[in-house]
């Protein structure tokens, strides 16, 4: 990707039900802040710029299927302020599935894709710039990445009082990966066509577009990922989210 002009798309993910935050929202369309968490997404995704000053131009949002409407409305002031195409597209029945679905709306002269989760409201305009910069540098495959801060140990199968370690993974090897992703378009749309199979359960599904990447052969490239880009899973990160934006720890 060395190509003097790049046009990005960015596929915003927030189809999920957000089951594990327990409320009776979608996760994306849950407040903070004042606002819902794809509304902080998709602002971030559209004010960040690469070095060259490319910025996203095509806004593809996944959305549940009762609320396409909603979530069109929810980003309309954002998507009109920032001159950018918008596409909201009921989501599958994971995430890989919902991505698929939103590569399917990318308009013709889109090269370069971000996927990013709205579950992650906070991620940095940086690091958007830094993820887009290195896929522009010549990787076709990017994704942000923090040191692993915890011992990891792979365990085997429980006696139902726990489970036995199989090994302690050294820990300096292993990073935890968040979003945005960026990617050559045509890499990630042959990745996700290989690995459509996978698709359709939780069980199987990658959990990650660089994870299809890398089965279909890929080299995938690591950038320093940022805290700020955190994931909201639980009811708990979801205060933490509400206690940063206020103030309170930053
Ligand atoms: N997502 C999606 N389509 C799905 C499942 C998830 O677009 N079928 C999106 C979510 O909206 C979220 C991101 O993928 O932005 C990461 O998923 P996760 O954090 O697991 O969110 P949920 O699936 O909504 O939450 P849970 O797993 O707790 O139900
Ligand atoms: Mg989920």
């Amino acid at each position: 990707m060395h190509d003097a002009h790049m046009t990005i798309a960015a596929v915003l993910t927030a189809a999920g039900s957000g089951s594990r935050l327990g409320l009776q929202l979608p996760k994306a369309v849950v407040p903070v802040a004042g606002e819902p968490l794809v509304v902080h997404a998709a602002r971030a995704l559209l004010a960040a710029r690469a070095s060259d000053g490319s910025a996203v131009s095509q806004l593809v949002v996944t959305a549940p299927a009762a609320h396409l409407d909603e979530v069109a409305v929810l980003l309309a002031d954002v998507v009109e302020a920032a001159d950018v195409r918008l596409d909201v597209v009921g989501g599958g029945r994971t995430r890989q599935e919902s991505v698929a679905a939103g590569l399917a709306e990318l308009v013709d002269e889109v090269d370069v894709v971000l996927v990013h989760d709205a579950a992650r409201p906070f991620a940095p305009v940086e690091l958007v710039a830094r993820v887009v910069d290195a896929v522009r540098a010549g990787h076709p495959a990017v994704v942000p990445g923090l040191p692993v801060v915890d011992t990891v140990k792979r365990v085997g199968p429980g006696d139902g009082t726990g489970r036995p370690v199989l090994e302690t993974v050294p820990r300096s090897d292993l990073v935890a990966v968040q979003t945005p992703q960026g990617f050559d378009r045509e890499v990630l749309e042959r990745a996700h066509a290989v690995g459509s199979g996978r698709g359709a359960h939780e069980e199987t599904a990658a959990s990650d577009d660089a994870g299809l990447v890398e089965a279909d052969g890929v080299p995938v490239w690591v950038v320093p990922g940022d805290e700020r880009a955190a994931k909201v899973t639980t009811a708990r990160d979801l205060l933490v989210a509400q206690a940063l934006t206020a103030g309170a720890l930053a």
